[in-house]
């Protein structure tokens, strides 16, 4: 299978990458090979694949409107447009649904705490209609953090490990799914996050090894749920 991946330079791409070239053709681009913002880019970077790892954004949730909407706005909506039918895997976050205070699973309607929370909410709506509408499928992948260890405290609840990732990126390219979103975060003790799935995701790191190690950094935590 040839599998674009967009973003490919980034931190949560470098973490996912060894695993799909040991298994896949890999096309791998960034922003020095174009912006995605630009149409005719996206339909360059998709001609040929099977399949379609979307991980090129603005990952920061503190983010305004000026720095989102070309990034994960106008980009997602190009290569979905030039997807056509192929497969695509989108990056959403957690902060699509961050305004839930307890257990949230992927049943509950978006409710994002933030501008960048609001993009990944368009992303998967716009990835559905991809599913339902142009003949093509999508999993959506809601991340949490994504570092080789947890990063601090806060991120305790919401973390996923390396090898996890590995795993949700391939089951969500193999999948025989046409649509779904899916928690991407390890299987933490006491997480509020439910990584109940239909795409065959079964997470096997815990970050509660790590609690007595991680300090406080209020930059993990999730944005102010609502009351
Ligand atoms: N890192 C995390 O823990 C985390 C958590 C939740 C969601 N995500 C999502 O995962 C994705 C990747 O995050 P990351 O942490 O790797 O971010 P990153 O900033 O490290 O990497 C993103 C890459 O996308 C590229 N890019 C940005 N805009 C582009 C454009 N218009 N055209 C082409 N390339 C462009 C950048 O050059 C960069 O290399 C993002 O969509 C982010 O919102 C990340």
């Amino acid at each position: 299978m040839r599998v674009l991946v967009t973003g490919a330079a980034g931190h949560v791409a470098q973490q996912v990458l060894p695993a799909l070239e040991r298994r896949y053709e890999v096309r791998p681009v960034d922003l020095a090979d174009g912006d995605l913002s630009d149409a005719a880019v996206a339909r360059r970077a998709v001609t040929g694949v099977d399949a379609i790892v979307h991980l090129a954004g603005n990952p920061h949730p503190n983010s305004g409107w000026d720095s989102l909407l070309g990034p994960n706005v106008v980009a997602v909506a190009n290569i979905l447009t030039a997807a056509a039918t192929t497969r695509v895997v989108l990056a959403s976050s957690i902060h699509a649904v961050g305004q839930y205070p307890g257990h949230v699973d992927t049943q509950l309607p978006t409710a994002p705490c933030c501008a960048y929370g609001a993009t990944k909410a368009f992303a998967e709506a716009a990835a559905y209609t991809h599913s339902y509408s142009s003949g093509g499928s999508a999993i959506c992948l809601r991340l949490g953090a994504c570092t080789p260890t947890p990063p601090a405290r806060q991120a305790l609840d919401h973390w996923l490990a390396p090898e996890d990732l590995q795993q949700l990126v391939i089951r969500a390219l193999e999948a025989p799914v046409r649509f779904a979103i899916v928690h991407g975060v390890s299987a933490n003790t006491g997480s509020h996050w439910s990584t109940a799935n239909t795409i065959g995701y079964r997470p096997s790191r815990d970050s509660s090894p790590y609690r007595l190690e991680v300090g406080d950094d209020p930059q993990w935590a999730p944005c102010q749920g609502a009351d």
